[in-house]
């Protein structure tokens, strides 16, 4: 009996080894993944961002409260369990709940005036899975708290762009708009409703449902005729009280201080209920109409979740649709993983002899391997290869009874004899 992955999901797995004419997708090739991370890092480490790790669950509540029971994510699409104690957990959906939990657990604000965080991790929903959406999907993502000031709204977005940059992804599109306070949403969702109300006929059963269920999201439907109909609807950007006006427009001008291109999309309301002011999303042609990444400012959930009022901003990336994005452009993240020896003992003794001596490569701070299997040299060689190893190291009768080694340059074949005292400096030095 073999079991299978469960939908949406996929492995990580080491790459073919080299010397087979075969890849595997970027998604699944964990030296793209392991390089897109470190990347991330330390993009986010030259902005003053320091790491978090929350727990993968958390209370079912956290996300009722977070994330709001009228969003798609926590109406539809949470893995939801009742431990074996009855406490009613759920798989994370998103980063920012459990970062603000995290920051108001720990009363971060006493130590950190302003907090810069990033995280990497997994996140669950439960949505129909296709290229670029999964059941199980992994961001990276920052979160900014303790200040309303509109240049760390356009950091954040600057980072994003310049981690984009860093990985050699140019064509980007980073459209802006700012969704205003809960009071003056308000207002404007009663204009929005007013517009809609005697157009809901010609419109499709789910935006139907949205006018009920989060009117806002209507504008978000990616079926032609409601964009059409939902494009002469009022903007949010006329109901805006003056400070998240004045806001949004110096957002705009720091963005342009920084050279960072953007375009206003009134349509842009994003599927939380925790945004104010700010939201944002950064897409690529690539992937059409799923973006690469979004965010936006959150002035009210750090109060919402127990702590005192923190205003605070984030975004997350998806990193499959980033892989996904790298592997159609052509672009390598990954340098070729390489070791500094294989070893290939020819005999019983030779792998006696081998054994202590891997542990000393090693402990000289080398990365060494060795063939396990007592194979014939020339298969040695190949996996030698397959491993990106700079030397083979060749050990039978003749060189343990002498105390040497024979080294065998990979990339040009060319062999020498060692003596095995001076096998790590000749390693350290003849890279
Ligand atoms: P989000 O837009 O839901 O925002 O997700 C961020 C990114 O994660 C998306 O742009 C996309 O790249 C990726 N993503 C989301 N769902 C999936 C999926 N099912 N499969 C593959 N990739 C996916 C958030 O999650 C917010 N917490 C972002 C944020 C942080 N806002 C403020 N701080």
């Amino acid at each position: 009996m073999q079991y299978g992955r469960p939908e949406g999901t996929f492995d990580i797995l080491p790459p073919i080894p080299a010397g087979r004419n075969e890849q595997r997708p970027y998604v699944n090739d964990i030296r793209h993944w392991l390089s897109v991370e470190n990347t991330f890092r330390m993009v986010c480490h030259r902005y003053g961002f320091t790491e978090l790790r929350t727990p993968v669950f958390e209370s079912t509540a956290l996300f009722h409260r977070a994330v709001g029971d009228g969003t798609d994510i926590v109406s539809k699409e949470t893995y939801d369990l009742v431990t074996r104690g009855g406490d009613k957990l759920t798989l994370r959906p998103e980063g920012t709940a459990g970062a603000i939990r995290a920051y108001v657990s720990d009363r971060m604000w006493n130590a950190r005036p302003v907090a810069k965080l990033l995280y990497l991790g997994p996140n669950f929903r439960y949505e129909r899975s296709q290229r670029g959406r999964y059941r199980q999907h992994h961001q990276a993502g920052v979160e900014v708290l303790g200040s309303d000031d509109p240049s760390v709204d356009a950091e954040v977005i600057d980072l994003a762009c310049n981690f984009y940059r860093e990985l050699g992804i140019t064509n980007l599109t980073v459209k802006v708009n700012s969704v205003g306070t809960v009071s003056c949403r308000s207002a404007y969702l009663d204009a929005l409703k007013r517009y809609a109300e005697p157009l809901l006929q010609h419109m499709s059963p789910d935006n139907n449902r949205r006018f009920n269920e989060n009117p806002l999201r209507m504008l978000d439907s990616k079926v032609v005729s409601d964009i059409e109909i939902m494009s002469g609807a009022p903007k949010l950007v006329d109901y805006l009280d003056a400070d998240s006006a004045s806001h949004f427009t110096q957002v705009l001008a720091y963005l342009d201080l920084l050279n960072v291109p953007f375009e206003i999309d009134h349509r842009l309301v994003r599927g939380f209920d925790y945004y104010t002011k700010t939201a944002f999303e950064i897409q690529t042609p690539i992937l059409g109409d799923k973006a690469l990444g979004g965010g936006g400012r959150y002035n009210q959930l750090v109060e919402a979740l127990g702590g005192p009022h923190t205003p605070g901003i984030g975004f997350g990336l998806g990193i499959e649709r980033l892989l996904i994005t790298l592997e159609e452009l052509g672009l390598n993240p990954s340098v070729q993983s390489t070791i500094d020896a294989y070893l290939c003992p020819i005999g019983a003794d030779a792998r006696t002899y081998c054994v202590p001596l891997l542990k000393t490569l090693r402990s000289a701070g080398l990365a060494v391997d060795m063939d396990y299997l007592s194979r014939r040299l020339k298969t040695m060689f190949e996996h030698a290869d397959g491993a990106g190893a700079t030397y083979a190291i060749i050990v039978g009768e003749t060189e343990v009874e002498a105390q040497t080694v024979t080294v065998r340059r990979m990339e040009n074949a060319q062999q020498q004899s060692v003596p095995v005292t001076e096998l790590i400096h000749f390693l350290q030095t003849s890279k």
